[in-house]
């Protein structure tokens, strides 16, 4: 990733990425925060973002979509209040926010009979992994091209791939051993051939697939039921795990996440971002058989974290499952304005007659620069990722929060309001009419 360029830029934001260079690599915590200005965010509130120089954002940006109730939910805020100052960090035992958001996630996630936490999305898929191998007995792990998991080894390639290197060798970092990333197959989603190819190469091998449900991470492709239903076949047929990677569309698209809307049952879920509304708490869940492997019970894949379960994470995902449980309009209100900046999107490109397609589901929304139909990650190679951009920069400088990198998705919050929809699709009229007098269409 290019460092952004902020030379000559005199905002208190640059002066501050420039004290931050000096001793974070880059001046970040993570490599897509870099993208350009605002470069320092100072305070959060509901569906608004505010910069180190005094500007506010409506944010769809979302913190890679961990925000689901707005920023600084009180009701999420007031439960880790409470929390603080009690059972803190005790490292023994279990504690009683433990065993009752584990009651919660069991409850809502239709496939899930226990739990374990996690801190991180990466480490509840690093859980699921390795599971699944010991479970199996098998090295290989299928994912699906444009699917991304997390940065650890396992399933760390083949996200946001160039159209020469996508389905082939694709790894996100060096350092990553050889035999890890030869153990990792990729497919396409939304065929069912490439999987079944995979499982012909590798016979007895495999040990899960794994895949975002809706590949968020390459905006929105939505899966057909017959692609999810076949996983759920051949991987029962052939002795794999089927593992749901529900990290953004847990929680987020309906309680019992896309496994609720689409009535499948993974053997394994993990589950991340906005379980917490912004505090780090993630995790895995399955049924008990698989489940009791863990050493923790016995078993013999290991179980193990500092942070697991500690009181302030196991709070935040209390209070926000609480709050979805209590709140089901919730899940109303944030599709139908999802509904609405999609339909709002779709009249402005056939208006402008730009070759676009709104894509999304509930709150999520992405805009494709490219002729429908879309299915898999090979329509996503025609997409203009140069105009992608351009419009999400130009959307962000004019005060409108979204990620200005190829394929990335915007999150609609419960703060969010139809006048803040109405407000964006305004502004994307104007933006849209720029990038194409621009001439960044061809
Ligand atoms: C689907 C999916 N799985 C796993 C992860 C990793 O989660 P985390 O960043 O919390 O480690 C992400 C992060 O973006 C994700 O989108």
């Amino acid at each position: 990733m290019t460092p952004a360029d902020h030379t000559g830029d005199t905002s208190t934001g640059a002066k501050l990425l420039t004290a931050a260079r000096d001793v974070i690599p880059g001046g970040v915590n993570s490599a897509t925060r870099l993208v350009g200005a605002p470069y320092v965010l100072t305070e959060a509130a509901g569906a608004y973002v505010t910069d180190a120089d005094g500007r506010r954002y409506l944010d769809y940006h979302a913190a890679f979509g961990a925000i689901l109730l707005g920023h600084n939910a009180p009701v999420v805020d007031d439960a880790v209040r409470r929390a603080v100052g009690g059972i803190d960090l005790v490292g023994w035992g279990v504690t009683e926010p433990e065993i009752e958001l584990a009651r919660l996630v069991v409850e809502t996630i239709p496939s899930a009979e226990q739990m374990i936490s996690a801190m991180s999305g990466s480490e509840a898929v690093a859980q699921a992994v390795r599971l699944a191998r010991a479970v199996t007995d098998r090295p290989l792990i299928l994912k699906f091209q444009g699917g991304f998991h997390g940065w650890q080894d396992a399933v760390a390639r083949n996200v946001i791939s160039t159209p020469e290197r996508a389905y082939g060798r694709d790894p996100l970092s060096r350092g990553i051993l050889d035999d890890a990333i030869e153990s990792t197959v990729i497919a396409e989603f939304n065929d069912l051939d490439s999987v079944h190819e995979l499982y012909e190469r590798y016979p007895e091998r495999i040990a899960a697939v794994i895949l975002e449900p809706i590949p968020h991470n390459v905006g929105a492709l939505v899966p057909e039921t017959e692609f999810l239903q076949g996983l759920r076949t051949i991987t029962a047929e052939q002795g794999s795990l089927l593992i749901f990677d529900e990290v953004i569309t847990g929680f987020r698209h309906a309680l019992g996440g896309y496994q609720q809307i689409c009535g499948i049952r993974p053997d394994l879920t993990t589950f991340g971002k906005a379980m917490g509304n912004g505090y780090p708490i993630a995790g895995l869940a399955g049924p008990r058989a698989l489940m009791e492997r863990f050493s923790s019970a016995g078993g013999d894949v290991l179980l193990a974290g500092t942070f697991n379960g500690n009181a302030v994470s196991s709070a935040a995902g209390i209070a926000t499952i609480t709050y979805l449980r209590d709140h089901p309009d919730f899940y109303e209100r944030t599709h139908a304005l999802g509904d609405r900046m999609r339909t709002g999107l779709g009249a402005i490109v056939s208006e402008l007659g730009i070759p676009a397609v709104p894509a999304g589901f509930g709150g999520v929304f992405a805009l494709y620069f490219t002729e429908g139909p879309i299915r898999g990650y090979r329509d996503l190679l025609r997409d203009n990722n140069e105009a992608y951009v351009a419009f999400h920069r130009r959307m962000t400088d004019r005060g409108f929060l979204m990620l200005p990198l190829a394929l990335k998705r915007n999150h609609i919050s419960a703060a969010h309001t139809e006048e803040d929809v109405d407000r964006t699709l305004e502004a994307a009229r104007d933006v849209l009419r720029s990038v194409r007098d621009d001439g960044l269409l061809s």
